[in-house]
């Protein structure tokens, strides 16, 4: 009976206006459509939707995307931006308080026995007495002195190297040699070379200050 209605549907008889019998591929049975121009091959019910591979797609169950791009796509590490390092001062490269103590104790003793320096300022007005008391005062004003200008929390409470060293009569020879005496030290602690002329250059800046004798 199908097969008869198809075969008078597609032999014409009927024409233009008149009932055609079709077959719906997307339902399997076939129907009459009105005008023979249109060609389509489904039925009116399912037409827009019969479209073949390329149909709409099934609505999925995914989350929505924001979600779904949080959850389950893996971020790639992103690189840490560290901060430039904040170049060391000379204090913390010298090693602290526990390296400058170490090194005043030390030059203390060298310059104290160095006959070339004349520490005690002997056949002066104003020879000095190394009693311990004085000894650690020195010392306490050294280690406080080197610390501030090395970029130290320490703070210098002792006089100017002006005021302090004043009526001592040191010549330039003997500076020279004290100098001297605090680059063994430093060369004794093996304090680098760079770390070594950033503390002489600061020492010897006080020169013009202590120097009063030719
Ligand atoms: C030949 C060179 C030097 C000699 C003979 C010398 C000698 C002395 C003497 C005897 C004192 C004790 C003064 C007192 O307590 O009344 C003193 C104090 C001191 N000196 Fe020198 N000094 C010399 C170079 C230097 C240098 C190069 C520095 C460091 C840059 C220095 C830093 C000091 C300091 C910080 C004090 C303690 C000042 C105070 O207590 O107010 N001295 N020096």
């Amino acid at each position: 009976m199908n097969t008869l209605l198809l075969v008078v549907a597609l032999s014409g008889v009927g024409g233009h206006r008149h009932a055609h019998w079709r077959h719906c591929y997307a339902r399997q049975y076939y129907y009459t459509y009105n005008c023979c121009q249109t060609g389509t091959t489904a039925c009116n019910t399912c037409s827009p939707v019969v479209t073949g591979p390329a149909a709409a797609p099934e609505p999925t169950h995914a989350a929505p995307a924001p979600y779904a791009e949080e959850k389950m796509v893996e971020k790639p590490a992103q690189p840490k931006v560290e901060a430039p390092a904040k170049p060391k001062s000379l204090y913390e490269r010298l090693g602290g308080e526990p390296a400058i103590k170490a090194v005043v104790d030390n030059f203390v003793m060298r310059a104290a026995t160095d006959e070339k320096v004349n520490f005690t300022r002997k056949g002066t007005d104003k020879e000095w007495m190394a009693t311990e008391e004085n000894v650690a005062k020195l010392k306490k004003h050294l280690v406080d002195m080197i610390g501030s200008v090395t970029g130290g929390p320490q703070k210098y409470e002792g006089r100017s190297m002006k005021e302090s060293h004043a009526g001592m009569k040191i010549t330039a020879e003997e500076f020279g040699a004290i100098a001297a005496d605090l680059k063994a030290t430093l060369d004794e602690f093996k304090v680098p070379e760079a770390e070594q002329k950033e503390l002489l250059d600061i020492v010897g800046s006080t020169k013009g200050d202590i120097v009063e004798a030719e």
